[in-house]
C-alpha cells in the first residue's frame, strides 16, 4: 500500500500543469508571450494548444485601440463559460490592458483571476499562486530595468525560421495618440551581449532570420563605464554571426532614423533592405498635433538619402486617418505623400481615442466617423494600387528569397519574402523552408509576389 501511495505522489509531484497563451495586438506582444512561455516552464507550467484543456489560461493584451480591448472583452465573456464546466481554470490577463485598466479590470470583467502588467512576467508562478488559493491577484508595476535579458524565450509558435528578439522596452516619445508609453513605460535598453548571445543561439538551432524588436529601435542604447553601444553598432555586430542570417528590425522612428544606421543597411549584405518608418500622417499641422517630432521635409529627406543609398530598399509605413482636427487638405496631403514615397505596403488605421493620451486629454476628437471611414477606404484604396504597382515593377527580377514554409494556398508551391519584406511563392521542386532560393519573378497580386525558382 505504501508503495502505491509513494508512486502516486511522484506522479503528481513531477505532472506539469498546462497553460494556454492567447495574443493580441503587436509585435513586441507575440515576443513577450514567448517569454512568458520560458518562465512559466520553469515552474513547471507545459504550454497546450487547447484551452479547453488548459489549467491556465493568459491572454496577452494590447490596448492600442478601442477595438483591440473590445475584441479581448468579447474573448472573455466567452472564457467565462468554460469556468462553468471547469471551475478550476485560472485566466489572467496580461500586457498592455493590464496596465492600462489595473484592479478595474476585477469589478468589469468576472473571468479574470489575476492581472499582469509587461514588466511584471517574472512575478507570474507567484500571482498564479495567490490565484489558485482563491485571491484576486494583481501586479502593475512598471520597471525601469526589466528587459527579460537572462531569459531564454520558448519560440512555441515558430516556424523555425524566423524569431523576433526584444532588444529594448518602453518608449518615452509621447505621440499625443498613444498609449504605449502609459502601459509599457520607460524606455530601457538591454545589455547587447545578451542579444547577441540568442540570435547566434538561434542560429546555430537553424533560424535564418533575426527581427530585432522594440518601440522604437533606433534609439537604442547600452552605457557601461567606457563605451556607448548604438543600434547601428548592435545590428552590425549581429549581422556578423553569420551572412547567412538575415537581419530584420522594426520599429524606426523617422526623427532618429539616423545616417550612420542607413550606410550599415547598405554596406551590411545580411541586413535587409527594407525598413519599415511609420508616417503616421503627411501633414505638418498634424504631425506637430501627433507630438512626432519631424515634419513632412524631415521625412521625404530621409526617404530620400535611404533611396539614394540603398536603390532597392523595400519602405512600409503606419499611417492613422482621422486624427484630432484633421481636414480635407491635410488628408490629401496624406494622400499625396504616400504617392511621394511610393510605398510597398502599408497598415492604416481611424484614429482611436485613448484615456490617458495628450490627445483624449487636450483635443477635440472631431472628424466624424463616417468621414473617419472615407478617408481609411481611400488611403487603403491607394495603397493597394501603390502596392501592385510596385510589384508589376518586380516582374522580370530575381530575388534571393528565404524560404520559410508551404505555401498556405497549394502545398506544392514555397512560400518566402524577399529581402524588401515582400512575400513571394513559387512551385517546390525539393526545396525546404530554411533555404535561400534565387526565385525570378514571373507574375504578381497586390500582395504577393509569383515567380519561379532559377
Ligand atoms: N489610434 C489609431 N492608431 C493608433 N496607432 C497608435 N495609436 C493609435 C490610436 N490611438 C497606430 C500607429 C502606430 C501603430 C502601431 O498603431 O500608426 O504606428
Ligand atoms: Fe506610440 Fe509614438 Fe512610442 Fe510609437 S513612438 S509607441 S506611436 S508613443
Amino acid at each position: 500500500m505504501l508503495y502505491f501511495i509513494s508512486l502516486h505522489f511522484i506522479k503528481a509531484s513531477t505532472l506539469k500543469k498546462q497553460l494556454y497563451i492567447e495574443t493580441y495586438g503587436c509585435q513586441m506582444n507575440f515576443s513577450d508571450s514567448e517569454i512568458i512561455a520560458a518562465i512559466m516552464a520553469d515552474a513547471r507550467y507545459e504550454l497546450t494548444t487547447d484551452y479547453r484543456q488548459a489549467d491556465v489560461i493568459f491572454i496577452n493584451t494590447c490596448s492600442i485601440r478601442e477595438n483591440a480591448e473590445q475584441r479581448v472583452r468579447k474573448r472573455l465573456r466567452e472564457l467565462q463559460h468554460i469556468k462553468v464546466k471547469n471551475p478550476g481554470v485560472k485566466i489572467g490577463l496580461l500586457g498592455c490592458m493590464a496596465e492600462r485598466l489595473q484592479e478595474q479590470l476585477f469589478h468589469e470583467e468576472e473571468a479574470i483571476d489575476l492581472i499582469a502588467g509587461p514588466d511584471t512576467y517574472r512575478d507570474l508562478p507567484r500571482l498564479l499562486h495567490l490565484a489558485e488559493s482563491g485571491q484576486k491577484a494583481a501586479n502593475i508595476i512598471l520597471s525601469e530595468e526589466e528587459t527579460y535579458s537572462n531569459l531564454e524565450a520558448i519560440r512555441y509558435d515558430s516556424n523555425g525560421i524566423s524569431a523576433y528578439i526584444s532588444i529594448m522596452r518602453g518608449c518615452e516619445n509621447f505621440c499625443s495618440y498613444c498609449v504605449v508609453p502609459y502601459t509599457r513605460g520607460k524606455e530601457r535598453s538591454r545589455d547587447p551581449e545578451t542579444i547577441i548571445e540568442e540570435a547566434a543561439t538561434l542560429f546555430d538551432n537553424g533560424y535564418r532570420e533575426i527581427i530585432l524588436l522594440g518601440q522604437n529601435v533606433n534609439s537604442y542604447q547600452w552605457k557601461n563605464d567606457q563605451d556607448l553601444f548604438t543600434f547601428p553598432e548592435l545590428i552590425t555586430a549581429v549581422a556578423t554571426i553569420s551572412t547567412k542570417l538575415r537581419i530584420r528590425f522594426a520599429t524606426s522612428h523617422p526623427k532618429d532614423l539616423s545616417d550612420a544606421l542607413i550606410d550599415v543597411m547598405a554596406n551590411t549584405p545580411n541586413i535587409c533592405n527594407h525598413i519599415h518608418l511609420p508616417v503616421q500622417s503627411g501633414s505638418d499641422p498634424i504631425l506637430k498635433a501627433m507630438n512626432r517630432k519631424y515634419d513632412r521635409r524631415w521625412y521625404m529627406n530621409r526617404i530620400e538619402v535611404l533611396k539614394k543609398n540603398i536603390p532597392d530598399i523595400g519602405i512600409s509605413t503606419d499611417i492613422i486617418t482621422g486624427f484630432c482636427g484633421e481636414t480635407d487638405d491635410d488628408h490629401n496631403n496624406t494622400l499625396q505623400l504616400m504617392k511621394d514615397v511610393g510605398y510597398d505596403f502599408a497598415f492604416m488605421f481611424k484614429y482611436s481615442s485613448r484615456p490617458g493620451t495628450k490627445a483624449f486629454r487636450s483635443m477635440n476628437d472631431d472628424v466624424p466617423e463616417t468621414v473617419k471611414k472615407e478617408r481609411l477606404n481611400e488611403i487603403i484604396g491607394l495603397q493597394q494600387a501603390l502596392s501592385l504597382q510596385s510589384n508589376r515593377a518586380d516582374i522580370g527580377k530575381s530575388y534571393s528569397v528565404l524560404v520559410e514554409s508551404v505555401s498556405k494556398k497549394s502545398t506544392s508551391h514555397l512560400s518566402g519574402r524577399n529581402e524588401q519584406n515582400k512575400v513571394v511563392v513559387f512551385p517546390k521542386r525539393g526545396y525546404i523552408p530554411g533555404a535561400y532560393v534565387t526565385v525570378k519573378i514571373t507574375g504578381c497580386t497586390s500582395a504577393t509576389l509569383l515567380g519561379e525558382a532559377v
